[in-house]
């Protein structure tokens, strides 16, 4: 490692960049960077926990199995073994970091092993309900005291350098990063021997969401730009069960409540039409799922959204009571606290929930080092698509893929010679000028939302689709002009995002000529025998939409 040589940069604070900065960070210098606190993201978010084959009950073949059932046929099986394989050092790796995994003397390492649904045994390590949080803070305060990794906070990610960008003609190269410092509002280049994109999923993307405001699918948009191709965005997992809050704001619609509550036998029940928030005692699952409440997400999603319009319900109701105060308090001691600062006691009454979306299962192409089509460039956790989740992802498999690839994509990045890089051009911000009216993003970035709500929800129909495009393609134009005219700003960074992935989840959605997994549409009802990830790349000049139009043509079964 010589001071000369440019820096590995990693865009994102969450997990996946921090495993891979720290694993890297033996041999070389690293750049994290954050485009708001450290500390926000999804990691910090997670509640359940993260899978670990560790039981004497459990097997690789098992966990192997689960996976492949939750993703409906769509699961590259290489990447599911060689993730699973790793599993158990994962965990062990983390317990070694200072993670406090929730204990148990019995338990495989001394931990709680916990369920959740889809997975036919216990092999969810868990800190009580607060998982991400704990894994979290005990990677970045490593990565804070590293010499070799430095941690930018409010330094957003703006587009990568690639050879074109230099006027070179060459294949496809990244060399750096254009990055926003929020706060001075200046946009620095910065040269990197690599750069791992770790920026997290695009659930920002619908008006209801679990994720936070980091979600705006900023990698992925990035990596679309840069020429890599996407894939499975058609595959966007609700969660079955987040908080309802008649007159909350919509964040508190977001809330998770835990599969883990479920796991531990929490029942899904209707309410009583009349007083909404009483049962009525009827319990739905048994009729939608043998496996009934712990069927896997996307049918139990798909269930409570067929209830909620057959009864014309906001929500539907988890009762979580017959699992007793105290166990509620010892494992479920954040969402206790949250319910019952909104006056839901639930140890007492049962919780109103309603899904929201939650997981991008797709995201920039990858192989199982994290390497991108793109030589210089990787991508690791909710961004990339190493073929994992196929199209559902099975719970807590996400961390554990962050980590297991976190570590490969850092194995790989130091042991391949960088390639010489070139002077960078600065920025040039000659021909902009501030933007007059900050309202058009907001408003622009509202009707994304509720649009791809609207439209592309748990069950879609090809006509939704196709308006939901129309109406993206505007919105992408209006959102380029000023891309194009005005100074930029994060809210505007993320919109142009934001309406990319957009188009993406779309276009994939309408290649998608039946229902599978994640993807129900009411005019293709039935399940292919036969089918393969939906994969978009970006030909010169084309767009996801001729993309998407062009495959139409050939392979639409009317
Ligand atoms: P994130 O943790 O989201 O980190 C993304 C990082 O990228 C952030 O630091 C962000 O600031 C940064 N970033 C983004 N764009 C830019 C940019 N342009 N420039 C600079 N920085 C940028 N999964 C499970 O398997 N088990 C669970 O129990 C679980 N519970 C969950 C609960 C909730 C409420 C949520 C929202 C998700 C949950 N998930 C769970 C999913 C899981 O937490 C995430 O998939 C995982 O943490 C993603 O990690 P990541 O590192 O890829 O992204
Ligand atoms: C949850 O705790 O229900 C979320 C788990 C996950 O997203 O895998």
């Amino acid at each position: 490692m010589t001071n000369t040589e440019p820096s590995v940069i990693i865009i994102g604070a969450g997990l996946a960049g921090l495993c891979t900065a720290l694993h890297l960070a033996a041999t070389h210098r690293v750049v994290v960077l954050a485009k708001r606190g450290l500390h926000e993201g999804a990691t910090a978010w997670a509640q359940g926990g993260i899978v670990g084959v560790l039981g004497t009950d459990d097997s690789v073949g098992a966990h192997m199995r689960d996976t492949q059932d939750a993703g409906a046929g769509l699961v590259d099986e290489h990447a599911a073994r060689f993730i699973s394989e790793r599993s158990a050092a994962a965990i062990e790796w983390l317990v070694q970091q200072g993670v406090p995994f929730t204990g148990d003397p019995t338990g495989p390492l001394g931990l709680h092993l916990t369920r959740e649904s889809g997975h036919g045994v216990r092999r969810i390590a868990h800190a009580a309900d607060a998982t991400g949080k704990a894994v979290h803070e005990v990677l970045l305060e490593r990565a804070a005291a590293h010499p070799n990794i430095t941690l930018r906070e409010r330094v957003m990610a703006v587009d990568l350098v690639m050879s074109h960008h230099l006027g070179r003609v060459e294949p496809p190269r990244c060399y750096g990063v254009r990055a926003l410092d929020i706060a001075s509002g200046r946009v620095e280049t910065l040269a990197a021997s690599a750069v791992v994109l770790a920026t997290g999923g695009v659930g920002k993307v619908y008006r209801y969401t679990t994720n936070p405001d980091t979600a705006t699918g900023d990698g992925i948009a990035m990596a679309w730009r840069a020429g890599c191709r996407v894939a499975n965005m058609e595959f966007i997992q609700f969660h079955p069960t987040c908080l309802y809050c008649p007159s909350g704001h919509p964040q508190e619609r977001g809330f998770l409540i835990t599969e883990a509550l479920r796991g531990e036998g929490a029942r899904l029940l209707l309410p009583d039409s009349t007083t909404g928030n009483a049962t009525d005692g009827t319990r739905f699952m048994p009729t939608h799922d043998a496996r009934a409440e712990l069927a896997p997400r996307d049918i139990v999603a798909r269930a409570i959204d067929f209830e909620m319009k057959k009864h014309g319900l906001d929500h539907v109701l988890l009762d979580a009571t017959a699992l007793g105060e105290s166990f509620l308090k010892a494992h479920f001691p954040t969402i206790h606290a949250r319910c019952l600062a909104l006056g839901i006691d639930i140890a007492r009454e049962p919780i109103p929930v309603v899904p929201a979306a939650h997981y991008t299962c797709g995201g920039v192409v990858t192989d199982l080092v994290g390497r991108c089509d793109v030589p210089g460039l990787y991508a690791v956790g909710e961004a990339a698509c190493t073929g994992l989740h196929g199209a559902n992802r099975l719970a807590s498999n996400s961390p554990l893929e962050c980590v297991v690839l976190g570590r490969s994509c850092a194995e790989h990045v130091a042991a391949t010679a960088p390639a010489p890089c070139p002077a960078l051009p600065a920025w040039d911000e000659n021909q902009v000028e501030d933007a007059d009216e900050q309202v058009v993003i907001s408003h622009n970035r509202d009707e994304l939302r509720l649009l791809m709500w609207n439209y592309v929800g748990i069950v879609r129909t090809t006509r939704r689709l196709e308006r939901a495009l129309r109406r993206i393609t505007l919105l992408r134009e209006e959102i380029h002009d000023c891309y194009a005219s005005f100074r930029v700003t994060r809210d505007l960074l993320e919109l142009r995002n934001l309406v990319e992935c957009a188009e993406l989840v779309v276009c994939s959605g309408l290649m998608r000529c039946e229902s599978r997994g994640l993807h129900s549409s009411r005019d293709f009802p039935g399940t292919l025998p036969v089918s393969f990830p939906t994969v978009l790349s970006r030909p010169a000049r084309s767009s996801p939409r001729q993309d998407a139009q062009a495959r139409l043509r050939n392979t639409r079964i009317e």
